[in-house]
């Protein structure tokens, strides 16, 4: 077992029990780690950090890891009280009432930014580097497992790399990789992928052996994420967007096969993705983030011919499956660096065709998908913002309604903006889609409230754009203190309707 996972014979003096490594980590470190979603993060050193915890009086870290990732690092440090500062992303309930009450500093960055931020010493200096890993190949390259993230620049910069093998992870993975680096500019070159299933890098991430400070085994699994079934809303939007692909193959817009897809997170991006398994599409290409239970389908239904991400995420039941037919999956699979499965340059260059998900949207088509009512914040931007900046055809979805409707996920004004009018090209509640390609502000609000907002607020929202549109200003018009008094609304009486 030790000759396969570690084959540089000279780092296997370097195994200690996780709370050893642990001891390399001290009081105000900037720690980066392997993970993107509860995939492929450390495990069993976060967890000695949190018992060392108990017995240290004041300790803490700025921690950034790809994306979100599991209970052991954003739930146990969090309830340990050990995070002091967080980037880029999370979607943990515990780290997300940290970072709300104010006791955890966050920043949400666009997941394609962060690599290169670090790079350049934005954040200052990575002190230690704890990543998970399938084995260490004979010249110490790191072999990543369900994920890629941030894992090749945290081992690049990191004064100190701690690796925990992990054995529950299947050697089968192994291959599955392609691992890829982009110098920091003026030493830039283009990235040459030139279609989503492309390698130009190596299996494994090169790593200077003498960094190894010390090797944990351990065997405690990916936390998998959990997905609510599909319910009937997701499914109606899950129809429109795949009527209105059909229609631009018709117009000659896309070809048959469409574009490289992306996909977001949540139930709504979940069965957008399951609509192409009973579509008419065929030799579909995937250029996204996260690989989850709806890929698996596509594959199993012979729809894609390759899927591209920076990690694998499937729930519970979707990890049985794919463990159980890995070598088949395998074959579709390219996990790669997230700076370059969120490259703009990359997702323009392929003509990416973008489906996330929103809070709300307004009438000019203006997104939140962080801060419910302007300050709460949720999970973070992820990689939407790379993906929709830069895509070929940009699509937002969500309820038109949320809190069994008594607000309208369409409104006048959105109380945070996280994706601009400049950027969303379809929106796409239960009630319709609207195609704003081409349209100016005054048009989409029209589009937006008869195809996608609901009957209940239909009348306010066109009473609204009528009475905006009375000012000298007509290009965008606003009643700008009204326009944010809908969420004031809500928070007052429990609800955006005028009673
Ligand atoms: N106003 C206020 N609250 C709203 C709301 C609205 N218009 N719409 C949704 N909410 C609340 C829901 O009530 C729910 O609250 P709860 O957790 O207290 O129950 C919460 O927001 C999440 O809503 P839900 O419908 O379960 O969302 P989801 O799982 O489909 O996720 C996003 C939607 C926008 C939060 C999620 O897609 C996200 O984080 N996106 C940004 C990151 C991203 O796109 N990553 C992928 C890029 S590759």
């Amino acid at each position: 077992m030790t000759d396969d996972r570690i084959r540089m014979t000279g780092l296997r003096d370097k195994i200690m029990s996780a709370e050893d490594a642990s001891n390399l980590i001290c009081d105000g470190m900037i720690v980066a780690t392997s993970g993107f979603t509860p995939s492929g993060y450390p495990k069993a050193v976060p967890l000695a950090l949190t018992k060392r915890a108990e017995t240290l009086d004041r300790f803490s870290i700025t921690l950034i890891t790809g994306a979100s990732v599991g209970d052991e690092i954003d739930g146990a440090l969090t309830r340990s009280g050990l995070i002091k500062k967080r980037f880029p992303y999370q979607t943990h309930n515990d780290i997300r009432d940290e970072i709300n009450s104010g006791r955890i500093l966050f920043q949400d960055v666009h997941l394609s930014h962060l690599p290169q931020y670090l790079k350049s010493g934005f954040y200052g200096n990575v002190d230690v580097a704890i990543v998970e890993a399938l084995a260490i190949t004979k010249e110490g390259g790191i072999i990543p497992t369900t994920s890629v993230g941030i894992s090749p620049t945290a081992i690049q910069l990191a004064q100190k790399v701690i690796v925990e093998i992990n054995t529950s992870q299947p050697m089968t993975l192994e291959g599955m990789h392609d691992i890829y680096f982009q110098q920091r500019p003026p030493h830039g070159k283009p990235i040459p992928i030139m279609h989503p299933g492309d390698r130009i890098g190596t299996i494994y991430i090169p790593c200077d052996p003498n960094k190894i400070e010390a090797i944990v085994f351990t065997d405690i699994k990916d936390g998998a994420r959990q997905f609510s079934s599909i319910d009937e809303k997701s499914f109606i939007i899950s129809g429109y967007i795949m009527e209105f692909l059909n229609h631009e193959v018709k117009m000659g817009r896309l070809p048959k096969n469409l574009l490289p897809l992306q996909s977001g997170v949540g139930c709504v991006a979940n069965a957008v993705l399951g609509g192409l398994v009973h579509s008419n599409f065929y030799n579909l290409t995937c250029y996204s983030e996260v690989i989850q239970d709806s890929m698996l389908d596509l594959i199993d239904s012979g729809k894609v011919i390759v899927a591209s991400g920076s990690a694998l995420t499937p729930s519970k039941e979707g990890y049985d499956r794919l463990y159980k037919n890995l070598e088949k999956y395998a074959s579709f699979v390219v996990l790669r660096p997230q700076e370059i499965s969120n490259s703009p340059e990359v997702i323009r260059r392929l003509g990416v065709i973008a489906m996330n998900t929103a809070i709300e949207i307004d009438m000019y088509g203006h997104v939140n998908s962080t801060n419910i009512m302007g300050s709460k914040m949720m999970n973070g931007i992820g990689g939407s913002g790379d993906y929709t900046r830069n895509a070929y055809l940009s699509f937002f979805s969500t309820p038109s309604t949320a809190m069994n409707g008594d607000i309208s996920s369409i409104v006048p004004m959105v109380s945070h903006v996280d994706h601009t009018e400049h950027d969303v090209m379809i929106v796409v509640t239960e009630q319709g889609l609207a195609d704003l390609r081409g349209t100016s502000p005054t048009e989409r609000a029209m589009k937006i409230i008869d195809n996608c907002a609901h009957p209940d607020y239909k009348h306010m929202l066109k009473d609204y754009m009528v009475r905006a549109s009375t000012g000298k200003n007509k290009h965008e018009p606003h009643l700008i203190e009204e326009a944010l008094s809908w969420h004031h609304r809500f928070m007052q009486t429990g609800t955006m309707k005028i009673k």
